[in-house]
């Protein structure tokens, strides 16, 4: 039988319509992926073709109720415009449990024994864990020059020095051993004599696990300057090991920003990093998590955001500030002033 070189996830890409309206002999030539038969590449064509057709009209009652499930655990909300890729993570889970139908595996995560397994199972492949190290350089050159100095400034005349940062949806923990990194060199200048702790939270399981051993590949390190990578990792082969330096002073742990009841148990914070993670949440779940922001906040605190993400229209208990090639959040004089934080 002849071969023809089908990548699958190409062809996922695609999308169903797409993919049917391209010829797959024409795909050939564009794909690097492992070689397929031209019966595989009938069995894919056949399987868009039905995911196309169930995407044609009222959305599957089960996939939607799948979507709600997702929302109440984890705050995540796929817009009917996104229900293709819902389908798409769920597919991906129903290959591994054999199982045939959405309706199937909507009770593998509602009635079958282990259940509560499968839903985090589910959103370990739902969570997007892109990042990098230094991944917003002017926003760190904004904590290291004006934040740092403002909250040394703040807990001065304290018996202990300390600060404390919560790095909230930290995927794979590029982030917040980038700001271990950044306080580490701050140590050696304006933090002497000063101790720190970082949090280093996330949702998603696999990218904990990942986070915990510390070691990359070149996409997570690609902005990684000679400087901190010959200070701060040892290379492993191909990859690079962040050295234990840097890793003691990070602390990781599973914690879904929508579980209220495990949010009101973080500690108090100097600085809240929530950088690209509020982007999958729809607003009332948005302004649950910044209410528990606001009350794990220290007076003195700043809240970072993603570059592309602001509190516009989410809350009026933070204030907007700018700084140098950044912006951040600091609690507002109305909130101080003793309005009610439940
Ligand atoms: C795009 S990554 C951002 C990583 C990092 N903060 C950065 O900016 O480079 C988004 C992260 O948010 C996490 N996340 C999504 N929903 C969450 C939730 N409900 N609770 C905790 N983490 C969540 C995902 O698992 C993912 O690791």
């Amino acid at each position: 039988m002849r071969a023809y070189r089908l990548c699958p996830a190409k062809a996922k890409r695609l999308g169903a319509d797409e993919f049917l309206r391209a010829n797959i002999f024409s795909l050939r030539s564009t794909c690097d992926g492992p070689e397929f038969t031209f019966c595989e590449a009938l069995r894919v064509s056949a399987n868009a073709a039905q995911v196309a057709a169930s995407f044609e009209g009222p959305p599957d009652p089960d996939l939607v109720r799948i979507r709600d499930l997702v929302y109440e655990e984890a705050g995540i909300f796929h817009p009917d415009s996104k229900l293709r890729l819902l389908w798409e993570r769920c597919g991906r889970r129903m290959q591994e449990l054999k199982t045939e139908t959405v309706r199937e595996y909507f009770e593998c995560l509602t009635v079958k024994p282990n259940r509560q397994a499968e839903l985090v199972a589910l959103l370990n492949e739902i969570t997007i864990a892109e990042t990098c190290f230094f991944r917003n350089q002017p926003q760190l050159n904004a904590v290291r020059d004006v934040v740092i100095p403002k909250i040394i400034e703040a807990k001065a005349k304290l018996p202990i020095r300390r600060i404390r940062i919560w790095s909230a949806g930290c995927s794979t923990g590029e982030e917040p051993y980038t700001l271990s990194m950044l306080l580490l060199e701050e140590s050696e200048r304006r933090l002497r004599d000063w101790s720190f702790e970082i949090l280093a939270t996330d949702l998603n399981e696999r990218s904990l696990a990942h986070a915990k051993k510390g070691l990359y590949g070149s996409y997570s390190t690609r902005n990684l300057s000679a400087y901190y990578r010959e200070k701060y990792f040892l290379p492993e082969g191909e990859q690079l090991q962040v050295q234990s330096v840097v890793r003691k002073n990070v602390k990781f742990s599973r914690l879904n920003l929508s579980d209220d009841a495990r949010m009101t148990f973080m500690k108090s914070v100097d600085i809240i990093f929530c950088c690209n993670v509020l982007i999958y949440f729809d607003l009332a779940s948005k302004r649950r998590v910044i209410q528990h922001f606001y009350n794990k906040l220290l007076p003195h605190g700043y809240l970072l955001l993603g570059s592309s993400e602001s509190l516009y229209r989410v809350t009026e208990d933070f204030r907007l500030v700018h700084l140098p090639g950044a912006t951040a959040y600091v609690k507002g004089e109305r909130s101080q002033a003793g309005k009610k934080v439940s």
